[in-house]
């Protein structure tokens, strides 16, 4: 595995990637790797014959700078992890090799509006789509592989991949999940032992739920739930919802829906969905 920083050195290397035709898969990460980008890296390399994997925190898709600063940043594990794949190239730039005329996020998706993340986050898809635009077209890829776990975003990327007319295919994967059935997060390793515990607990409740929706279909009352939680200290719920995963219409039709969640453990956002069926 190469690691490179420079534009000019990327440039310089996919001129003679794409000269060999080579097939090129993309995997974009902001780091805090843990084995939900492995799998996905993974998959680009069973299926390219160079993998390209980044790290970038992107400053334009947090809602705050706290938030940014806070994020998890990793590198020397990071890079240790990764070594491990033997994939191509690993590329760590600068926000000013980025965002070179300053942080601007253009609004370019207007599908998937004021719903879930977007409507708890307003902004933050806009940052998304405009760091996966720019990667897009500096790098070109034939495949580029994002996880379910952000199940609105690739729904966002897709779109993007529409409305700018990439010829890349979105793989979208599947979430790669711990013992508990939750989807593992970069941000979920901020969880401290007491905040873990009520994780489980989380984790332990949606458990049941999923089972009681699946035999009773959807009439279950999830206000109930939701009300039910704070008896494990979860006080702050942006939703809980249940949605087609086609259109992410709120659906009572378990056969083509998935649960999404997302919450506070205190100041830690966690977001999972789950399917139905
Ligand atoms: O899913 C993520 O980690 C980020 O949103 C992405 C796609 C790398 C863009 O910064």
């Amino acid at each position: 595995m190469k690691i490179i920083k420079k534009a000019q050195d990327l440039k310089n290397i996919l001129l003679s990637v794409k000269k060999s035709n080579k097939s090129i898969g993309l995997v974009l990460t902001m780091g805090n790797i843990h084995k939900g980008h492995l799998s996905l890296i993974e998959e680009a390399k069973a299926n390219n014959r160079f993998v390209l994997v980044t790290i970038f925190i992107n400053p334009t898709q947090f809602n705050n700078q706290k938030d940014y600063n806070s994020y998890p940043k990793t590198l020397e594990n990071d890079v240790k992890k990764l070594q491990s794949l033997s994939f191509d190239l690993l590329y760590l730039p600068e926000v000013n090799d980025i965002y070179p005329k300053g942080l601007i996020k253009k609004k370019s998706v207007t599908k998937y509006r004021n719903i879930l993340c977007d409507k708890f986050r307003p902004g933050h898809f806009d940052g998304v789509t405009t760091v996966v635009d720019i990667f897009f077209n500096i790098v070109k890829p034939n495949n580029s592989y994002f996880g379910e776990k952000d199940f609105q975003q690739v729904k966002f990327i897709n779109e993007l991949v529409k409305i700018k007319n990439h010829k890349i295919n979105i793989i979208e994967c599947a979430s790669i999940r711990d013992h508990l059935g939750m989807s593992l997060s970069s941000r979920n390793s901020k969880l401290n032992k007491s905040q873990l515990e009520i994780f489980k607990k989380l984790a332990n409740k949606i458990e049941k739920l999923i089972d009681l929706i699946k035999q009773k279909n959807t009439k279950i009352k999830l206000e109930d739930f939701k009300k039910d939680l704070s008896k494990i200290n979860i006080n702050k719920i942006d939703y809980f919802e249940i949605r087609d995963e086609e259109n992410l219409e709120v659906s009572d039709d378990c056969s083509v829906s998935r649960l999404f969640i997302a919450l506070y453990i205190d100041k830690i956002r966690i977001i999972d969905n789950f399917k139905l069926y």
